[in-house]
């Protein structure tokens, strides 16, 4: 799930080219590696990353007014969502000082608030940092470390994979493109995103009740998405959503946004607490999230190649040199200690939830969207929406009876997760994620 995007930064400077490209400030993309496994040994390849363009100064190209500001477009700029797209630029970030996110070439690091900007998302790019890298994990392991030790209740510090456009959907009304990080979508079909396709989501656009940054459009981004880790240092949840149409679709009314249209807003989740394991992961626990661990993921296929269908995916931590798998689910009809169809199927039947997962074609679908290529991306968000009690909540829905099976997902007191108090609090929460690595089975990390 991710639903949180916002940024409240604007500029005072001048210089610039939503969608075409200001020049304001200079944008330098933090370095962050990439490292490729076989049996024979591992190559480093320097990549870097690029912040989201929804976080970004919008202002007119021709100067430095805001187009968007708060929660609100400038509508001398913004008549409509397509002169909009023309009358206005996104510009250059600075990383560390606005945002919070520096690197040292191997470890990015992401803190949740930095002066008046809250959370940040960002997209690996290839080497040549002019389009996104695009990742098959069909029959390989991805690999990560990763230090959640300062994320508390209601923070949600995500690695996951949203099979955007490559090239940011490039246009003759987006010529900023995956350099800006234009052109993210994922299963929630997010309509808070300010340009999608080219063109501005203004028209129409209603404030957030909540989030003083935020609002949201007439469109939805859709896409599939491959929850790889959300977690902060309490619960840690893997899901896949898979989406019924390829690559980026727009949604544009409550049914094809919505739970039963294009994408699998629910997913299917592994989250060890929920599946009835308490001991298993947060501070002092089997995997110990008051220290850095490494996180494995494995796409496995039916038939053993990148060609087959994914049909399951398996999850190890390595931490102190320890390979430490994870647990088998301990409630009644649920088997199992990865994520498969019979998995899903079971889960979402003893804990009442419809299965949207397979209506949208499941584990296959999942897998095919990874075969066209899907982009890697680094976040760090808090939950206006639900207070990220479907995390790490000791009731979700936050009303339900606490003995059925599947409503606690962790420890956390209802409420604690709310966005002021996780904003005042702990606006220095820091995720860290540092050597990433891609390759067959057993290639990507070691036991000691
Ligand atoms: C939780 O998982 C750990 C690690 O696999 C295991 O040792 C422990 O017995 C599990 N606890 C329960 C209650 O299943």
């Amino acid at each position: 799930m991710h639903t949180a995007i916002r940024a409240a930064v604007f500029g005072l400077s001048a210089g610039a080219l939503a969608q075409q490209i200001g020049t304001l400030t200079k944008e330098t993309h933090p370095p962050l590696s990439l490292t490729h496994c076989t049996a024979s040994g591992c190559t480093k390849e320097q990549h870097s990353v690029v912040l989201d363009a929804n976080w970004r100064w919008v202002h007119s190209t021709s100067g430095s007014n805001n187009c968007y500001s708060g929660q609100t477009w400038d509508t001398t700029l913004c008549p409509d969502g397509a002169t909009c797209a023309k009358n206005c630029a996104v510009d250059g970030a600075d990383y560390s000082g606005t945002y919070g996110v520096t690197s040292d070439g191997d470890t990015l690091s992401v803190t949740l608030k930095t002066g008046s900007n809250v959370g940040s998302r960002l997209y690996m790019l290839g080497v040549k940092g002019q389009n996104y890298e695009l990742f098959d994990l069909l029959n390989q392991e991805f690999t990560f470390d990763v230090d959640v030790s300062t994320l508390p209740c209601g923070v949600n510090g995500a690695l996951y994979f949203s099979e955007m456009p490559r090239d940011g959907g490039l246009s003759a009304t987006n010529k900023a493109g995956a350099p800006y990080g234009t052109g993210y979508c994922d299963s929630q079909c997010p309509k808070d995103i300010k340009f999608i396709n080219g063109k501005a989501n203004s028209d129409g656009w209603v404030p957030s009740s909540g989030d003083k940054n935020s609002g949201a459009g007439p469109m939805g981004a859709c896409c599939n998405e491959m929850d790889i880790w959300e977690a902060n240092k309490i619960s840690t949840a893997v899901t896949p959503h898979p989406c019924t149409k390829n690559g980026l679709a727009v949604c544009t009314d409550d049914t094809t946004c919505g739970a039963a249209g294009i994408c699998d807003r629910a997913g299917c989740d592994f989250n060890a607490y929920r599946l009835g394991n308490t001991s298993f992961y947060g501070p002092g626990k089997t995997v110990d999230t008051s220290s850095k661990f490494t996180v494995v993921t494995q796409f496995i296929t039916d038939d053993g190649t990148a060609a087959g269908n994914l049909k399951e995916i398996r999850r190890l931590y390595v931490q102190n040199g320890k390979v430490i798998g994870q647990p088998k689910s301990d409630i009644t009809g649920i088997s199992g200690d990865s994520i498969t169809e019979d998995f899903c199927k079971a889960q979402k039947s003893v804990f009442g939830d419809t299965n949207t997962f397979d209506t949208h074609g499941g584990l296959k679908t999942m897998g095919a969207a990874f075969k066209r290529g899907m982009t890697l991306v680094l976040s760090i968000w808090d939950d206006y929406t639900a207070e990220m009690e479907w995390l790490d909540g000791v009731a979700y829905p936050t009303t339900a009876d606490t003995s059925k099976p599947g409503v606690a997902r962790g420890t956390c007191a209802t409420g604690n997760g709310a966005p002021a108090t996780v904003e005042s609090n702990s606006g220095s929460a820091t995720v860290k994620y540092g050597n990433i690595k891609v390759g067959p089975f057993g290639t990507t990390y070691k036991s000691s």
